[in-house]
């Protein structure tokens, strides 16, 4: 396609994106059918403990297949009640990505566990399984995958160490709900998997998580942990603790609920959607050599949110530059939005120490001393452009244009003068 080549207008010409961007990432999508649900659950009164709690959990049952199903109030509760399930101890170390939204990583310290951070490859952007492999020791008991962005991680390798060394497997899915690896749902393929309902995932509910899991042991465990209207239904000897849980309360909230059952429904015709654009822009910029992760033929991929990665090199312009000519012709266009974690005052400056009070016999890393050079180099080289939900072929094909123009005047655009 020929996106011609007017002058960018960060040298003076007019910008390739002239029409409105806001309707066309319109994120999330709250619609009538999302008002009734909440209405009809304010009408019953019951804010608390509404059957659609129970609903939702029987929906994410029959999407995923997982026979166990407990709602969160957030991504994190239920990541923190995985961790919690799977037993992890003081001193027990964890395999995980440092390339991931926090929440992937931090619970786990509350339980005094240790996370090892490991490399993320550049294909998909999940754990390098061969780094992995390096950092396992005799304390490793878990490995954190995430399937960043919604491209998911490279799991016949993951699941064959995870096998090799009977390590569990915590799946955060929650970029990736509605992706399939070879014909799997990301969110069955973990022991336990958990997804996060937060505003911005695929399937959200305002705040609200899910945790999934084939053991009716982890489920246990997890309503063990905070969840008070289940204890008390326990037919177990775990019904013992219904007076006090184990110390925190992670119910999800009914009207969040509600909207997360209308949300899961919509899921997959919203995703087909948001496919159908960025598989589109994604041909037009990898014809301009930049790469844009798109699915390899095993796997059906989901867009959280769109990252590219140009080739900083070959366009000849460094990064910053690129994104002030690409603002300049109206695109939106950031660098990634989540810092790396081993390089976190939490874990470099060592703050986590006051959670975690290192056992006897505990490794604690010096996390200062951590060094992912693929991982920060393949962060450093990574560009943020809008999901576009709703745009339309002419507002990508604006997205073309202005891409084009940048590339093609590379030269000229880093030799103007400042
Ligand atoms: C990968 C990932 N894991 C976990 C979470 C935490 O979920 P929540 O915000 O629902 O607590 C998020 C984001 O919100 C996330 O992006």
């Amino acid at each position: 396609m020929n996106y011609s080549t007017n002058l960018p207008a960060i040298l003076g010409g007019q910008p390739a994106v002239t029409l409105d961007q806001v309707e066309a990432n319109r994120w999330p999508v709250l619609t009538e059918d999302d008002e009734k649900a909440v209405l009809q659950i304010m009408r019953d009164g019951d804010i608390s403990t509404h059957p659609v709690i129970r609903e939702l959990e029987n929906d994410y049952r029959n999407f995923s297949g997982m026979p166990y199903v407990l709602a969160h109030c957030n991504g994190t509760t239920a990541l923190t009640a995985a961790f919690w399930a799977i037993g992890l101890k003081p001193g027990d170390e964890v395999l995980v990505p440092s390339a991931t939204f926090w929440a992937s990583v931090l619970p786990l310290v509350w339980l005094g566990a240790v996370p090892v951070f490991c490399e993320s490859e550049s294909e998909r952007l999940g754990l390098d399984p061969a780094d992995m492999e390096k950092k396992i020791t005799s304390r490793t008991k878990a490995i954190v995958v995430v399937h960043l962005w919604g491209l998911p991680s490279k799991m016949t390798e993951i699941t064959a160490l995870a096998r090799k060394y009977k390590l569990k497997m915590i799946e955060d899915a929650s970029h990736a709900q509605g992706a399939l690896w070879r014909g799997k749902p990301c969110g069955t393929l973990g022991d336990i998997s958990v997804f996060s309902l937060q505003g911005g995932k695929l399937a959200p509910a305002g705040e609200g998580g899910m945790f999934l899991c084939r053991e009716y042991e982890y489920w246990e465990r997890a309503v063990c942990l905070g969840d008070i209207t289940r204890i008390m239904e326990l037919e177990t000897p775990a019904r013992r603790f219904a007076a006090t849980s184990f110390g925190i309360k992670t119910r999800i909230a009914p009207l969040s609920a509600a909207i997360a059952r209308n949300q899961l429904a919509r899921l997959e015709d919203n995703n087909k959607q948001r496919n159908h654009n960025l598989v589109y822009l994604s041909a037009g910029l990898e014809e301009m050599g930049i790469h844009t992760f798109l699915s390899p033929e095993h796997i059906q991929r989901v867009y959280f949110e769109y990252l590219v990665r140009p080739d900083f090199g070959a366009i000849g312009m460094p990064m910053g530059t690129f994104i002030e000519a690409l603002k300049a012709e109206g695109c939106i266009a950031a660098l990634p939005r989540y810092p790396l974690l081993h390089q976190q005052p939490f874990f470099a400056g060592g703050a986590f120490l006051d959670i975690m009070r290192p056992t006897d016999g505990a490794r604690v890393p010096d996390y200062s001393a951590v060094s992912l050079p693929v991982t920060e180099r393949v962060n450093g080289a990574m560009m943020k452009l809008p999901s576009f939900p709703w745009a339309s072929q002419e507002l990508l094909d604006q997205y073309l244009r202005a891409f084009q123009k940048v590339i093609t005047h590379a030269d000229q655009i880093v030799r103007r003068p400042g």
